[in-house]
């Protein structure tokens, strides 16, 4: 009897033992096929555990408010007024972000002695593009005085090495600066065309001594459209005082000064579908574009209108909780308050940049 009953038990055991090894094989597959189909996202999930942030800014204060005077917001600053202005010179990489660049060139034009403006005829990826800025002058005659625009003929074949075209950006962009006339203690911003300091920044920073030599400026980003406010932390743009020792076109992370809320970062903000489909593709992270699918334009236009991820990815977060909390769509601010003015004074030119209608035109 009890011979039975052992026997019974250990056939049960042996059954039970089987079924969860069988399970577990089940889980490791299924694991292994959502690692193969969303890797990126799995390890974008775990970069809090895998990257270290980076290391933190030191953030300057800034102040303004409209009508004070400059001698003053120089001292609220800790800065001293300077006798004359500093010449302002703005090196902008541009691609296809035109609405954005008439923006830029309104808002900094009182205050910029020149804009660079270097445009390549591919893309990052070695696509090739039209000379956009060129096709377009007349819409930039109101500013064709100032405009220094230099042409790098572009590479067709992506150097594995991401350094080498960017040292060849670099170059173009230095010998456009020196072309345009800048000297010692001149202000440069090194930008890209979406990366908009404000109008009062500019103006400060022409009218003060005293901030340190290279500054980031911390940016509002957004994205699609200034009425998705994403957060306050687009960082890679710069201001420098020009010294022809040492100052060199840069766009990553030069110092650890970075001066507080100077402006404005809208990515993807684009009038047309098409724009999109372009800049995905031609994104250093086209890699991204994982499925066809993803560049169908109602699929992008329904992305655009609720301020969802056009890639489908995670934030890149390093801390579970800032993770978390920037999952999900961007939700709309309903905002047209602090903005560009060129942006504000002129609606009917630019409302899919403006809170009320994210439907984008169908190019003609
Ligand atoms: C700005 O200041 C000037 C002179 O101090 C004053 O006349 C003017 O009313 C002020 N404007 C605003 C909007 O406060
Ligand atoms: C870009 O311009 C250069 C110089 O004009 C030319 O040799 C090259 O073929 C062009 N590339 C493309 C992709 O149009
Ligand atoms: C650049 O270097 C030269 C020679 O070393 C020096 O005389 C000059 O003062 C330097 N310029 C600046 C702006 O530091
Ligand atoms: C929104 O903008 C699109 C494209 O500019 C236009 O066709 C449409 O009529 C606009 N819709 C509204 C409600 O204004």
């Amino acid at each position: 009897m009890i011979k039975l009953w052992r026997e019974g038990r250990s056939r049960v055991l042996v059954l039970r033992r089987k079924l969860s090894i069988l399970l577990l094989l089940c889980l490791s597959a299924i694991c292994g096929l959502v690692i193969y189909f969303h890797g990126k996202t799995v390890s974008y999930f775990l970069r809090p555990i895998w990257d270290t942030p980076p290391k933190p800014f030191q953030v300057i204060p800034h102040y303004y408010a409209e009508n004070i005077s400059l001698a003053r917001l120089c001292e609220l600053h800790g800065w001293s007024l300077r006798k004359n202005p500093r010449r302002v010179f703005d090196a902008v990489m541009f691609s296809n972000e035109i609405d954005l660049l008439e923006i830029r060139l309104q808002e900094l034009m009182p205050y910029v002695t020149k804009f660079v403006v270097l445009e390549s005829n591919t893309t990052f990826t070695g696509q090739p593009k039209p000379l956009i800025y060129q096709n377009h002058e007349q819409r930039f005659s109101f500013v064709r005085d100032k405009v220094v625009y230099s042409f790098l003929p572009g590479q067709t074949v992506t150097p594995k090495d991401p350094f080498v075209n960017e040292g060849r950006q670099r170059r173009a962009m230095d010998h456009g600066l020196h072309a345009a006339g800048v000297a010692d203690g001149d202000l440069v911003i090194m930008a890209d065309v979406d990366e908009i300091p404000s109008a009062h920044t500019i103006r400060l920073l022409q009218s003060c001594d005293g901030f340190p030599s290279i500054m980031h400026l911390q940016l509002r980003n957004y994205l699609y459209s200034y009425e998705f406010h994403v957060d306050f932390n687009s960082w890679r743009s710069a201001v420098y005082i020009f010294d022809s020792n040492v100052t060199s076109y840069q766009h990553g992370r030069v110092t650890d000064k970075i001066l507080a809320d100077a402006g404005w970062h809208c990515s993807f903000c684009f009038r047309y579908i098409s724009d999109f489909i372009f800049k995905m593709q031609a994104y250093s992270h086209s890699d991204r574009v994982r499925y066809s699918s993803y560049l169908d334009p109602v699929r992008i236009q329904d992305i655009i209108c609720h301020g969802r991820d056009l890639f489908e990815m995670l934030p890149e977060e390093f801390s579970f909780r800032e993770l978390i909390g920037k999952m999900g769509s961007v939700a709309s601010s309903f905002s047209g308050v602090y903005l560009p003015a060129y942006l504000v004074e002129n609606p009917q030119k630019f409302p899919f940049l403006l809170p009320g209608n994210c439907t984008r035109e169908v190019e003609v």
